[in-house]
């Protein structure tokens, strides 16, 4: 187990850690307590278990003294954009960034500790849900997608584990821009190799090695529909291939016609016979 134990503290004794609530291929996600303001926080660490490694006392984190010293800094300046596209963003709907900050020679961010379910843990504990409530939710997070877009930002990581209810009000906040790329106009070309895809959500175009290049909102609508589609039936789209030979069609047949429109129209293999925009989308809920 490389990651924190219970009781590390970090940034001068600011944050004590209780607990690791998330981990993905870059990184791990504590539970913490901010000792200066009395406050629960939630904690994420670069961390790539495939890059780095913990020094004996289970704290300072190095980049592999190999090939992948170079991965290592990649990651980190990555890190870095994540929390920067995130502190620009103020909406209800995304989670609320408060300080970057480096320890143990990596780097961390701090936010708010959302306390409830993943929207995957609550589709999972329903077996799906009920259309309008679905529906409700994706409308939600095409709100914080449509500001994200208007940052000239795609997200390009919109599934199920990356949105948080919150407990009580079942609100949904979008988390996670570990894969969000931030564009200085709609038209500029990013030379940046780095992907990693959540298959099942990732259209077709983030395959090829040129997908990211360009602002691309239809790519984040394909995956708000396939969101939606595993909201409403309880497991994860067709693949790609499977779409191509018209699985979709078939498996939407009992929403109501306007939600399998919907759907139909977002997941099209070809990005440009989806919505163009968010609000395109949200117009066919
Ligand atoms: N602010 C938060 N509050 C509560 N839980 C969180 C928060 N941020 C992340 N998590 C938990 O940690 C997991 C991983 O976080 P995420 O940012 O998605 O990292 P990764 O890039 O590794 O997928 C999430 O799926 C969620 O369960
Ligand atoms: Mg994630």
């Amino acid at each position: 187990m490389s990651e924190l134990k219970k009781g590390t503290l970090l940034d001068f004794g600011r944050y004590r850690i209780l607990k690791k609530i998330g981990s993905g291929g870059f990184s791990y996600v504590y539970l913490a307590e901010d000792i200066k303001e009395k406050k629960y926080v939630a904690i994420k660490e670069s961390f790539s278990p495939n890059k780095c490694i913990r020094d004996n006392n289970a704290k300072i984190v190095n980049g592999r003294i190999d090939k992948n010293s170079d991965k290592f800094d990649s990651c980190q300046k990555r890190f870095v954009d994540e929390y920067n596209m995130l502190k620009n963003m103020i909406h209800p709907n995304i989670v609320r960034v408060y300080d970057l900050f480096e320890d143990n020679h990596t780097y961390y961010y701090t936010m708010e500790y959302i306390e409830g379910k993943s929207l995957n843990e609550y589709i999972k504990h329903e077996n799906g849900l009920k259309e309008q409530v679905a529906v409700n939710i994706i409308r939600e997070v095409c709100k914080a997608i449509s500001d994200v877009h208007n940052h000239n930002i795609c997200h390009y990581d919109i599934n199920p584990n990356n949105i948080l209810l919150r407990k009580g009000t079942m609100q949904p906040i979008l988390i996670d821009f570990g894969l969000a790329k931030k564009y200085k106009s709609k038209d500029e070309k990013l030379d940046n190799s780095y992907r990693t895809l959540t298959i099942a959500y990732s259209p077709l175009e983030l395959f090829e090695k040129d997908g990211m290049d360009y602002f691309s909102p239809q790519s984040d609508i394909f995956s708000l529909g396939a969101t939606l589609y595993t909201a409403i039936i309880g497991s994860p789209p067709p693949s790609l291939k499977e779409i191509w030979h018209g699985a979709l069609k078939e498996n939407v047949k009992k929403m109501s016609l306007k939600v399998q429109n919907a759907i139909i129209a977002s997941m099209q293999i070809i990005k440009d016979n989806r919505p163009s925009d968010v609000g395109a989308f949200v117009n066919m809920l």
